[in-house]
């Protein structure tokens, strides 16, 4: 089974809105993305809107012919959007208005009421509700006992290990996603992924999609977006065989 590639264009939106105009445009990228062999796009509309804005998701979800995931978090404004549009996948992740990127996973053990309403609701409207938190066996199965179809784990602190400590998470994140599968959850993984460090992941079997944003955006400044997301989708093959 191949690895689905989904590339996170928020980041060609945070250039775009440095400077107010509509240059350059995320949509855009998105499509060239697919062009360049990405099986999905991923977008986070934040609260604060600093990446995508609400015009761009209603501009996404007309021109993609691939699955559009939105991360959101999950608050009623989000829901009303996101019910509005009903994208293929739905990624409800933790949001904190100071943070610099998404922080941590979601504590889907401590939030299982309000969790569920959300994933009942996106269900209902036919999204594929996944839930962006840590390989930790506890937050899994609270993902599947409220009916998420999909896990996302959040590879933020394997990206960020040196190591020793490199293996042990690679370790944690494969057990995790064992367990997840074994549960009936599909299983995705994302954040701080590279090309240097893509491959461990890649490479465990239960992983069915990648989600990865930044790396890709900055080695585009050097490569070029077709290029960039070639070498990944390469890399991610290679790790795979
Ligand atoms: N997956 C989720 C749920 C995220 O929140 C993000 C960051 O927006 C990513 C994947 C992509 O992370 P990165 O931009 O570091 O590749």
């Amino acid at each position: 089974m191949t690895v689905r590639l989904g590339v996170n264009i928020d980041h060609v939106a945070t250039i775009r809105n440095a400077r107010g105009g509509d240059h350059p445009d995320p949509v855009l990228a998105a499509v060239a993305a697919v062009a360049a062999g990405a099986d999905g796009i991923t977008a986070h509309l934040r609260e604060d809107r600093r990446h995508i804005r609400d015009d761009d998701l209603q501009r996404l979800m007309t021109a993609l012919m691939v699955p559009l995931n939105l991360e959101m978090a999950a608050t009623e404004e989000m829901l009303s959007i996101a019910l509005a549009h009903a994208p293929h996948a739905v990624c409800i992740v933790p949001e904190k208005r100071a943070e610099r990127t998404t922080e941590g996973g979601l504590d889907v053990v401590g939030n299982q009421p309000g969790l569920r309403y959300f994933v009942e609701r996106l269900t209902t409207r036919g999204c594929r509700v996944s839930l962006f938190i840590e390989p930790d066996p506890e937050q899994i199965a609270a993902a599947a006992a409220i009916g998420a179809a999909v896990i996302e784990l959040h590879t933020g602190r394997y990206a960020h290990l040196a190591g020793g400590d490199v293996a042990a998470e690679v370790a944690r994140l494969a057990a995790g996603a064992v367990r997840a599968a074994a549960l009936g959850l599909e299983v995705h993984a994302g954040h701080g992924l590279t090309l240097a460090n893509v491959g461990p992941i890649a490479a465990i079997p239960e992983v069915a999609e990648l989600n990865i944003g930044h790396f890709l955006i900055g080695e585009a400044v050097f490569t070029g977006l077709a290029s960039a997301i070639g070498a990944m989708r390469a890399a991610i093959d290679a790790a795979r065989q």
